[in-house]
């Protein structure tokens, strides 16, 4: 048995993907187990191809990253080899699946950090080799953006095509058109940093505790700002509030994000007005004016970005999609229904995001995924390596190009 997969190559190879689904799709249900170490969460999912998510694992990687700031790469992926191994085994005990139960081994191939994304891709491909499983090196931000076809309920349906998205994280702030499920054009992206990554960095330099958001800078800064603070003298909780400290809105007419000048105005405020010394009431305000004006900027491009499609492409778009970390923002949530309905007011535009624990990075979304590559037959080989970048709009290139060749 050994031997086969040592030397003879086309063992490699993943059986017919095909032939695969033709004999199992009418039978069963489709099982797969999702992996996803692209950053800091060490996840594992089992989902179902009737839209059941059976587990699904998160070990949170908090205690280790505070102190740095920010997620420090090779600490991450030490974490990812101690905590994925338990991850997949608690996954399969909570689902009572065994690796023999399921269908294909899916996990995140990127983008993200190269040493971590190699853990997931390492735990995917061995687990893939060993039970003799089709294996699917998903797209991460494809995974944040399909995802609302996974929670979908009678009370918040499916999105339909096409739509616009807004995937908002740690490494990306995009605005795409999705007209199919692996078909993206990116309208704008960030000039310079992440909206997240400016959220966190924000969180460090006011020195907001992260367990003020059960472990996530970006939500420890919302909760801070947003959450009124005892004796204040104006109550500071609702999220009409104009705060006093006006923050830059860059590119004003430009399809493009930029988050650099926001911190760079912060940085400014601190230095002349250290935060040791600030009032709790100050330091409130500054967080609010740094958030309020991140999503004005979110509000601005999503205007011009539906006015682009819609009026000088004539293409009807059917909802927007919001996803990734920062789309589980209670604040963002209330504007961008407000800004949908002032920007459509014949029309309401549906609005999708998921459920806040499926909008930071997990491994349900990496199965579901899975399972539509593996009902499309994109099934991966043994040798597919991680990328730590890969634009979304070549999220399933590979196998165009292949299919076209055919
Ligand atoms: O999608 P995600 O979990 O990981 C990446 O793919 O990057 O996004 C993580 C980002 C972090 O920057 C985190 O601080 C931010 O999402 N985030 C939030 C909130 N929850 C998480 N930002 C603003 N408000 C939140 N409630
Ligand atoms: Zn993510």
């Amino acid at each position: 048995m050994l031997l086969r997969f040592h030397h003879c190559r086309s063992l490699l190879k993943p059986i017919s993907a095909r032939r695969f689904v033709s004999t199992q799709i009418d039978r069963k249900p489709l099982l797969v187990l999702g992996l996803e170490s692209s950053a800091d969460d060490s996840c594992a999912s089992i989902v179902s191809s009737t839209r059941e998510i059976l587990s699904n694992v998160v070990l949170k990687q908090n205690k280790i990253h505070e102190s740095f700031g920010g997620i420090h790469p090779l600490h991450a992926q030490e974490a990812h080899q101690r905590n994925l191994p338990l991850a997949i085994k608690l996954a399969l005990e909570e689902a009572k699946v065994k690796i023999d139960d399921l269908d294909a081994i899916a996990f995140t191939r990127g983008p993200g950090m190269y040493g971590c994304l190699s853990v997931c891709a390492g735990a995917a491909k061995a687990l893939a080799a060993a039970s003799g499983k089709p294996l699917i090196g998903v797209h991460h931000m494809q995974a944040h953006a399909l995802t609302p076809f996974l929670t979908a309920s009678p009370t918040s349906p499916a999105p339909v095509f096409p739509f616009l998205t807004l995937l908002l994280s740690g490494g990306h702030t995009l605005l795409l058109l999705c007209t199919s499920p692996n078909q993206f054009r990116i309208l704008a992206t960030t000039h310079d940093e992440s909206i997240g990554q400016s959220f966190d960095k924000a969180a460090r330099d006011l020195e907001i505790p992260w367990e003020l958001g059960k472990g996530s800078p970006g939500a420890a800064l919302e909760s801070f700002a947003f959450t009124p603070l005892p004796d204040s003298p104006t109550p500071s909780s609702t999220h009409q509030e104009v705060t006093n400290y006006d923050f830059p809105i860059p590119f004003r007419n430009q399809l493009s994000f930029s988050y650099a000048g926001l911190r760079s105005a912060l940085t400014r405020m601190i230095t002349t007005n250290p935060v040791e010394t600030m009032s709790l009431l100050q330091k409130q305000s500054i967080a609010k004016g740094f958030m309020v004006a991140a999503f004005k900027q979110v509000e601005e491009k999503l205007a011009m970005g539906l006015r682009k499609i819609e009026q000088e492409e004539g293409i009807q778009v059917e909802g927007l999609v919001v996803s990734g970390g920062v789309a589980s923002n209670t604040y963002l949530r209330t504007q961008l229904r407000a800004k949908l309905d002032q920007l459509s007011p014949n029309r309401s535009i549906p609005l999708h995001f998921p459920p806040p624990a499926l909008c930071t990075d997990n491994a349900a979304m990496i199965a579901w995924v899975g399972i539509g590559r593996l009902e499309r037959g994109r099934i991966d080989e043994l040798e597919v390596m991680q990328k730590s970048k890969w634009g979304i709009e070549d999220c399933e290139a590979d196998f165009e190009d292949r299919e076209e060749k055919q």
